[in-house]
């Protein structure tokens, strides 16, 4: 399975510095991992299209996320921004589900799946994201939790629709804290879902892939990301500054 590095850049870098960390990643990245890698990166909506516009025009071998797409299709939802409107700017990939969202914006399981089928509705992948608090990882009603969460993501998926699908496991205690989860925890939850996704009749073993983001650093990047299955990282504070991200890249094993 070729590896996969996100970075989401959440709620930093106007259009222009967007422009100028793309750039600057293009010209440190070395050729090889361009091809060997699929490198992503996620900036805000209002960077998007500048970003798409250099990705096409100077022909990167960088991809493009959203960090958020619409509930609904279209019609008067001010402020929403919908998969179709992400579809013509060749957004691939958008995030979906994650904690920031759930948290700070109420976003519910339900929302959550409408989402999901939006983006696959106009061949988007959704990065989904899902993983546990610290109390319920305490309490030991980690696994149970995400498994909820991952049925309610995937409600209503039909085979003959599903194109790719990243399931990222972040857990909420290790978001922009610096507490990096193991690898061995990492394995271990990453090894429920996937269990549980091979027997839905989606799944497509060559297509979809599971990662791990939370307080991913060039310092423990080595260990995760050359775990069998770990298939990538969903990359925060570190996918700002191209140093980080770059030796993030550099640390998996080709
Ligand atoms: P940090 O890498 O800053 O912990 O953020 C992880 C994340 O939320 C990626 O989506």
């Amino acid at each position: 399975m070729k590896k996969i590095i996100i970075g989401n850049w959440k709620l930093n870098l106007d259009h222009l510095e967007a422009i100028q960390l793309l750039q600057k990643l293009n010209y440190s990245i070395e050729e090889d991992k361009e091809e060997k890698i699929d490198i992503v990166v996620s900036p805000s909506h209002t960077s998007l299209r500048s970003i798409q516009t250099i990705i096409d025009t100077d022909k990167l071998n960088i991809q493009l996320s959203a960090q958020d797409v619409s509930q609904f299709s279209e019609g008067p939802y001010t402020g929403e921004v919908s998969s179709h409107q992400l579809n013509k700017l060749n957004v691939s990939y958008c995030i979906v589900g994650h904690s920031e969202r759930r948290i700070e914006f109420n976003e519910n399981d339900e929302i959550i799946n409408k989402k999901i089928h939006n983006l696959i509705s106009e061949d988007i992948t959704p990065i989904i994201c899902f993983g546990e608090s610290l109390e319920q990882r305490n309490n030991d009603q980690y696994l149970d939790h995400i498994s909820n969460q991952i049925d309610a993501a995937v409600k209503g998926l039909r085979k003959d629709k599903v194109n790719n699908l990243i399931f990222a496991y972040e857990p909420i205690w290790a978001i922009g804290t610096g507490e990096v989860a193991s690898a061995i925890d990492v394995v271990e939850v990453l090894s429920m879902v996937k269990e549980k996704i091979s027997e839905k009749p989606f799944y497509d073993s060559d297509t979809v892939r599971f990662i791990y983001g939370g307080s991913v650093t060039p310092d423990n990047s080595h260990e995760l990301l050359n775990s069998k299955i770990i298939d990538g990282a969903l990359v925060g504070g570190s996918s700002l500054s191209v140093e980080k991200f770059v030796k993030i890249i550099n640390s998996i094993d080709l």
